[in-house]
């Protein structure tokens, strides 16, 4: 009898040992479960390779975008990207492992510097110093001109930041605000010019010297003829400050799709540049006189075009381009944009300098097979070796 008992009992301990890892595991399977479905993309609305709503023009296809440095560059590029890889359009690509067309070397875009290959040339887009006629003889006659600037206060204090290390002028002070202040109240103390090797031209009127022009003459008559130069070349000078309403005009011009505009905040530093008081806004205004003079010419003209495209038109479709950067945010990206630290995928995580902290993304578990997604947060230089993998 006592063996029976005993056996029974170990029989008891066995079911109840069984039942609990039963329970264990199918509470862990379902909040697994649950996850994965929260985790889950909904269907995207605007994954679409077509023109929709375009009778009265056609598509543009021949497109030089000027990528000047800090003004918001990377998201007009990865639009232009995106929409060149769905449209077979041509990329012409540099022919060494920088993206950036010799830039680094001060140099002016020069035609060698273009990858050789069969196919006549569409679009450039990456970063160059603006030769007129070295870009007009590689590129159609009828290709759409444009570019990007920012107000010259909030671009000091990107550059000072962003560049800390990489700008001679700019290390000669601590990365921090009253370096910054020390800075730009005694321009003349740590502007050595060209002395101070690689990249020295973002330390005064760094958009004047992307342009193409010289930045360090201040003579006025210069100033107003290059930026009448500008305008010349240009059909559209975007405005970093009025971003959305830029995407508008842009996709207007292009005969694109708003659709195709939506866009991810990319390359952005994670603590974005607050408030730039306006005394220093004054200073750095004073010190970078051509890039000022540029800004106002531009912000006049943009204006300008936005009452020609319509100003409630304009209200209406800025609107909506928010509706569909939320649609992207909210189809792609878990969690918001994070510190690059925190992104998973080393391949999406953006060169980060030393001292600050650069924005990027993770996707959804169900959105990386979704290609808007993973195009949407390719970095710069991925989409560089992805041209030339599919080029
Ligand atoms: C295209 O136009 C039709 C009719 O005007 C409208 O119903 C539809 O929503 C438009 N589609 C897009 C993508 O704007
Ligand atoms: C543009 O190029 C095409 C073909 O290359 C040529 O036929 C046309 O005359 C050119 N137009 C102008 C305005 O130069
Ligand atoms: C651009 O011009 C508008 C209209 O004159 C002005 O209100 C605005 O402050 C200017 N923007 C910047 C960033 O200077």
């Amino acid at each position: 009898m006592g063996f029976i008992r005993k056996y029974l009992h170990n029989i008891l301990r066995f079911a109840l040992i069984l039942c609990l890892i039963y329970f264990v595991y199918s509470c862990w399977g379902l909040s697994f479960k649950s996850t994965e479905k929260q985790k889950s993309a909904p269907t995207f609305p605007f994954i679409r390779n077509t023109f929709t709503n375009r009778t009265n023009c056609k598509p543009k296809k021949n497109i030089f975008f000027m990528k000047t440095h800090k003004t918001a560059g990377t998201v007009v590029q990865n639009i232009l990207l995106r929409h060149a890889d769905l449209h077979d359009i041509f990329v012409g690509l540099s022919r060494t492992r920088d993206p950036k067309f010799g830039y680094r070397d001060g140099r002016y875009f020069n035609r060698d510097f273009i990858r050789k290959s069969d196919s006549p040339i569409n679009m450039l887009c990456h970063h160059m110093r603006f030769d007129r006629s070295e870009v007009s003889a590689i590129l159609p006659n009828d290709t759409v001109y444009i570019t990007i600037l920012r107000e010259p206060g909030s671009l000091f204090e990107s550059l000072f930041n962003y560049l800390h290390y990489d700008c001679k002028t700019f290390s000669r002070l601590p990365l921090s605000p009253s370096g910054m202040e020390e800075w730009i109240n005694h321009p003349r103390r740590y502007f050595r010019g060209a002395k101070d090797g690689p990249l020295w031209w973002f330390g005064k009127n760094s958009m004047f010297y992307d342009m193409g022009f010289n930045n360090l003459n201040n003579d006025e008559e210069y100033i107003q003829q290059s930026i009448l130069e500008v305008e010349e070349v240009f059909d559209l000078v975007l405005l970093t400050e009025y971003f959305d309403i830029s995407m508008v005009l842009l996709m207007d011009l292009l005969c694109w799709d708003l659709e195709d505009a939506a866009y991810l905040a990319l390359n952005a530093r994670a603590v974005s540049g607050e408030f730039v008081p306006e005394v220093r806004r004054r200073k750095v205004e004073e010190w970078n006189h051509a890039d000022t003079l540029m800004y106002r010419h531009f912000n006049k003209t943009f204006w300008r075009c936005v009452k020609e495209y319509g100003v409630e038109k304009m209200d209406k479709n800025v609107k909506k381009l928010n509706e569909l950067n939320q649609q992207l945010q909210d189809a792609c990206v878990d969690g918001g944009a994070v510190g690059v630290s925190r992104v998973r995928d080393p391949r999406n995580r953006v060169y980060n300098p030393r001292g600050v902290e650069m924005k990027g993304y993770n996707l959804k578990h169900g959105a990386k097979e979704l290609k808007i997604c993973k195009d949407a947060i390719r970095t710069e230089n991925k989409w560089f070796e992805y041209f030339l993998h599919k080029q």
